[in-house]
């Protein structure tokens, strides 16, 4: 008798542990700060969900000019999963823009363009309670853990994204795998 009390209840908090730390997780891809709101650097962008590249697409400090730059644009899953579901950015989302030089000479490349070193990572992050216009930008030093201080809201980040971003200040109609689910849910301005 005791020994099945026993085995109930070591069942109990197995099953308990398990969806905590299943209830942790799903949260857990969102921006996180530093006490002086300076946003940390997400560690495993590279496992995101991966949106598109662009080629020659860079605007801003990290633009060279005659040197097309690509940039590669993840989201975290958790935001990716509830777009799927409305056509809409939840509060949490993290995009990051990585940019990487282009280089065409190498192997057995001819004429074709292939990327190179990280040259930056730039990041358009949603928190409705935190920033006054929902969204902000945050751009990283090379090898800096930490971002710079978030974009003024008079910077070119906002001049062009707000008003040229189909969905929510963000470039969905680049995004080719998520044009079909915001023209779905006429979300797409
Ligand atoms: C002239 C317009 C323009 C300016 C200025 C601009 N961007 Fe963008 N941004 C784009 C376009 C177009 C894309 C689509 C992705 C690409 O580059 O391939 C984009 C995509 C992004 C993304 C990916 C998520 C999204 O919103 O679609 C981030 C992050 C980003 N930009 C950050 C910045 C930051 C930070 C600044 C200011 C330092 C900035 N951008 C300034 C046009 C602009």
């Amino acid at each position: 008798m005791k020994k099945r009390i026993i085995l109930i209840a070591g069942g109990v908090i197995a099953v308990g542990t398990v969806l905590l730390t299943g209830a942790d997780k799903a949260g857990s891809d969102g921006p996180q700060f530093t006490a002086e709101g300076r946003l940390m650097r997400p560690q495993n962008y590279r496992e995101w969900i991966y949106l598109s590249s662009g080629l020659g697409m860079t605007y801003g400090p990290l633009e060279r000019p005659g040197e097309p730059n690509f940039d590669n644009v993840f989201v975290n899953p958790s935001a990716y999963k509830a777009f799927l579901q409305s056509g809409r950015w939840p509060d949490k989302t993290v995009f990051v823009l990585e940019v990487r030089a282009s280089q065409s000479k190498g192997s057995i490349n001819r004429g074709g363009h292939f990327q190179g070193d990280v040259i930056g990572i730039e990041t358009h992050v949603k928190d409705e309670k935190r920033f006054p216009r929902k969204w902000a930008f945050f751009g990283f030093r090379q090898g800096s853990d930490t971002s710079e201080p978030p974009a003024a809201e008079t910077s070119n980040c906002y001049t062009c994204h707000e008003p040229n971003g189909a969905v929510d200040t963000t470039f969905v109609q680049f995004y080719p795998t998520l044009i079909p689910v915001a023209k779905e849910k006429s979300t797409m301005k």
